[in-house]
């Protein structure tokens, strides 16, 4: 019979570990979910304790990189919220237009897909020349395979379908060619795109952005962690930028809510306006 305190116990001690060993903070990660994917890994290499997994964690760096990949998450898709991206061509996309350069952070970008959506939108709307592009992911294997710009083929109609609805203006087939069983998206889109590893936990703002993307991120951060995160944001943005949270995500009961105003509530699309 499993203890919750005693598990409580030895979940916080592996946090602590993973941390002061490896530098990955995951402390403040919701708790509910955080144990679930403890869990499965546990169980996946069977073993019977959160102890004897943080004994391997901590003994076997490759073991340390399989937890990351269970701790992070990276389900991801092109033009995911197809809604999403049309309240952007419409109100974000104006406001773009009146710079003659702007930079983009998509912070926690997993394998990529929401930066070509995004790659591909700039470019139908003329605007793509005058974009820097950041990327960034606490996770250095979906950073790797953001960058080789390959995804499943067997994703492309649902990607098509995202793309129509989130009002693609050509045929999405035009940006991919069909290689071996993946989808080789044009390197065209990757020609102002840096991808790098940065952990919004630990790591500090490397620029000043005119839009931010952290989409379906925070929502695995506790209240504690959001607000910081949010900190990060708000002192990275220029004023009149604009940060794009995820559908179940928000700026409420943050203290930083009255620096915003709401573009879109649905879309979760807010412009730093003080
Ligand atoms: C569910 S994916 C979201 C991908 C994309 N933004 C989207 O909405 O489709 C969450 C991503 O956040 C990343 N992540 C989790 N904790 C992070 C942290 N502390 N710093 C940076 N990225 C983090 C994960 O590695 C994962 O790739």
């Amino acid at each position: 019979m499993y203890e919750p305190g005693l598990e409580r116990i030895e979940i916080e001690l592996l946090l602590e570990g993973v941390f002061r060993h490896y530098g990955f903070d995951f402390r403040s990660y919701a708790y509910a979910s955080l144990r679930r994917r403890l869990w499965k890994r546990i169980e996946t290499e069977g073993l019977s304790t959160v102890s004897a997994l943080q004994d391997r964690v901590l003994h076997d760096p490759e073991m340390m990189n399989k937890l990351l990949l269970d701790l992070s998450i990276n389900v991801t898709a092109m033009f995911r919220d197809p809604q999403f991206y049309v309240t952007f061509r419409e109100k974000v996309v104006p406001m773009l237009r009146t710079y003659p350069f702007f930079r983009i952070w998509h912070a926690g970008c997993s394998t990529g897909e929401e930066v070509y959506s995004m790659a591909i939108l700039l470019e139908e709307e003329g605007l793509y020349e005058r974009a820097r592009v950041y990327a960034t992911d606490i996770n250095e294997v979906v950073v790797h395979k953001a960058k080789s710009g390959i995804f499943p083929i067997d994703r492309m109609q649902e990607y098509t379908e995202n793309y129509i609805k989130a009002g693609g203006k050509r045929s999405f087939s035009e940006y991919y060619t069909a290689k071996y069983d993946g989808a080789l998206f044009s390197p065209a889109l990757l020609k102002n795109v840096v991808f790098s590893q940065h952990n919004l936990v630990t790591d500090r703002s490397f620029s000043e952005f005119n839009v931010i993307l952290c989409r379906n991120v925070l929502i695995y951060f506790d209240k504690g962690l959001q607000e910081r995160v949010h900190g990060l944001f708000y002192e990275s943005l220029a004023t009149f930028g604009v940060l794009a949270l995820g559908s179940k995500e928000s700026l409420r009961f943050s203290k930083y809510e009255s620096c915003y105003e709401s573009i879109s509530a649905p879309d979760k699309i807010y412009r730093k306006v003080k």
